[in-house]
């Protein structure tokens, strides 16, 4: 039977160990759909992600450190489902969506850590950890950039692929419709076109 936790800072402790073990479990999962990525752009963004959670792995180690407490790390029952819901879309999208899947789950991931975090430094300033909460703002506003570079890139993907799939079946576009035009001038630039 799990222990009781009876006080704020507990809460806080736990949390700490789980946003350790999310960590952990990015990493593991980042490396297994990075091996599955088809272009050169979401490898890139996987990479930086890969090295984002070891920075903030490291940053929650320190915290333990700060804090004077032995090292724990929690499993993250919630990050597996998601990689879970991730591998399922993957099995089932034709390869040319493989990306797009890739990066909703990316997404995914990145939105849970993010409020993962955001619920760490709220408990934490209310307790006055200060220094801790310094050190996890770090990594919350690393996600941020990282769920912001996943989205940009997944928007550029799905616009590239409408217009694929609009020439594919002879759609003439609309010149005046704005949307239409981005996507054009992303899959120009895409297909190196200029
Ligand atoms: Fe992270």
């Amino acid at each position: 039977m799990l222990a009781a936790i009876e006080t704020p800072e507990a809460l806080f402790r736990y949390r700490l160990a789980l946003a350790l073990g999310m960590e952990r479990v990015a990493g593991e999962r980042i490396a297994e759909f990075l091996a599955a990525a088809e272009g050169e752009p979401l490898r890139t963004a996987l990479e930086a992600h890969l090295q984002d959670a070891r920075e903030h792995a490291g940053n929650a180690e320190v915290v333990f450190d700060v804090m004077g407490w032995p090292l724990e790390a929690e499993s993250c029952p919630a990050l597996e489902a998601i990689a879970d819901h991730g591998r399922v879309e993957l099995r089932r999208a034709d390869s040319k969506l493989a990306d797009r899947v890739i990066l909703d789950w990316a997404m995914q991931t990145a939105h849970f850590e993010v409020a993962v975090y955001e619920g760490l430094i709220i408990d934490g300033w209310a307790l006055g950890m200060r220094t801790a909460c310094r050190l996890l703002h770090e990594s919350l506003d690393s996600e941020r950039q990282a769920l912001d570079r996943v989205a940009t890139l997944a928007s550029r993907i799905a616009a590239v692929g409408q217009v694929a799939e609009a020439e594919r079946v002879a759609v003439p576009l609309r010149s005046s419709d704005p949307a239409v035009e981005r996507a054009a001038e992303a899959n120009r630039r895409a297909r190196g076109a200029g």
